[in-house]
């Protein structure tokens, strides 16, 4: 790699992180980042990201579902576009990187052709409006309504407020009634996301970027025991039908589950316990369930297990138990073109290349029901993600701007 080169991908790679930062600050909530689908801090966040990218010569739209767009034509006309980007959606708390670095180097590699380097593929760049799934309980939104993939039923999901999906659209200032229109209709090369690893991998292996081949499939649940509400000072404890103790024995179960089952991951992230009092014996427990493994078949019987053993222990303590899917998603291999055009370009640009797994979804995994993917990863340092300490190099977000140059070189 040639000084220029790298200073010139250092100065992308700073003004990138920069912009990360400042779309941090962009929240629902004063002292962290949190800005889940088509809140108030959204329209913000489109009205930087829609400056950036005019400025960069691109065409800018907003679809129903609130996915940003930006358009840069080809330099031959009606030529294939090449889709590049993530979410601009983030978990409560979040870290300023997580999606909107992808979406900002889609738009940096934009920003540095010009009329000579200018490919003959159109480019489009999408900063998706929900990925995470944290609003509705639902991720994906913004890639399902881009491929044609939006379950209709969705649009009848109730955030924490009471407010539906299509609300939430109407507030936002868009018409759900525009939802088809949405759906990608154009011929695709092929669609590319950067995105940070959030895990440790390549940190450990003091590596800067990785070529992703598959994406692990996840299975979201959300579950409940119920049982009877009652006094906590009058109810002896052989009378009670509490769904806490029944609800903590089995999330110890979930672990041990996932403990003993190589490559899988098993997570309660929320709890709520009713009414919620200090003196009262709570008569419900609803709890959140994700479970991860790259191979559908090992996901689908650990999940199995964890059910059966959470009917198991709510029959021997006379509870009902009752579970919902919020999300199943099979894991997805990356297009092994696309992919070998990405480990290609890490090679040319100078880095070692390594192959890995992804153990977080992507907006990649719903756009592969479309399209040729792939993805890179950028390093995590100490691998923290979901966390204000989220952090990327600007080496390592050069070294991802190197490869992005590369590819757009060996797509042509
Ligand atoms: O949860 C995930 O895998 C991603 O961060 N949405
Ligand atoms: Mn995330
Ligand atoms: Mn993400």
């Amino acid at each position: 790699m040639n000084m220029m080169n790298l200073r010139g991908s250092l100065d992308v790679a700073k003004r990138a992180v920069d912009r990360c930062l400042m779309l941090a600050k962009l929240s629902e909530e004063e002292h962290q980042t949190t800005r889940t689908f088509l809140t108030p801090p959204m329209h913000e966040a489109h009205r930087l990201v829609r400056g950036w990218m005019e400025d960069a010569g691109m065409t800018v739209t907003v679809d129903a579902i609130g996915n940003l767009r930006g358009l840069l034509q080809g330099a031959r006309s009606n030529a294939p576009l090449l889709l590049m980007g993530s979410h601009l959606d983030t978990v409560p708390g979040a870290g300023a990187f997580d999606g909107v670095l992808g979406v900002m180097l889609g738009l940096s590699l934009v920003e540095t052709l010009d009329d000579q380097t200018r490919p003959e593929f159109g480019i489009e760049i999408i900063a998706f409006s929900e990925e995470e799934g944290v609003r509705f309980g639902v991720p994906f939104l913004g890639s399902k309504a881009l491929t044609g993939l939006l379950d209709p039923t969705i649009l009848q999901r109730l955030d924490a407020r009471g407010i539906t999906v299509t609300q939430a659209i109407r507030d936002f200032g868009l018409d759900p009634g525009d939802l088809k229109d949405a759906e990608f209709r154009s011929k695709a090369l092929g669609y590319i996301e950067f995105h940070i690893e959030q895990g440790p991998v390549l940190d450990s292996l003091n590596l800067p970027v990785g070529v992703v081949e598959a994406i692990a499939g996840q299975t979201r649940l959300e579950v409940r025991f119920e049982g009877k509400t009652n006094h906590a000072g009058t109810t002896p404890m052989h009378l009670r039908r509490d769904a806490l103790p029944a609800a903590s024995e089995w999330i110890i179960e979930v672990e041990r589950e996932a403990t003993a089952t190589p490559g899988l991951v098993a997570t309660v992230g929320w709890i709520a316990a009713k009414p919620g009092a200090a003196n009262v014996i709570p008569g419900e427990v609803r709890a959140s369930l994700d479970v991860r493994h790259q191979d559908d078949s090992i996901r689908s019987s650990s999940v199995r297990r964890i059910l059966d053993c959470a009917r198991a222990i709510a029959e021997r303590r006379r509870l009902q138990f009752k579970w919902e899917v919020r999300q199943e998603q099979a894991a997805v291999s990356c297009d092994s073109a696309l992919t070998e055009t990405m480990a290609r370009s890490v090679e040319t640009a100078g880095y070692p290349v390594h192959r890995m797994v992804s153990g977080a979804g992507h907006d990649a995994m719903v756009m592969a029901s479309r399209m040729p993917v792939a993805m890179l990863f950028v390093r995590s340092p100490a691998g923290i993600s979901h966390h204000s300490d989220e952090s990327v190099r600007i080496e390592d977000v050069a070294s991802s701007v190197d490869v992005g140059r590369q590819f757009l070189r060996h797509l042509e």
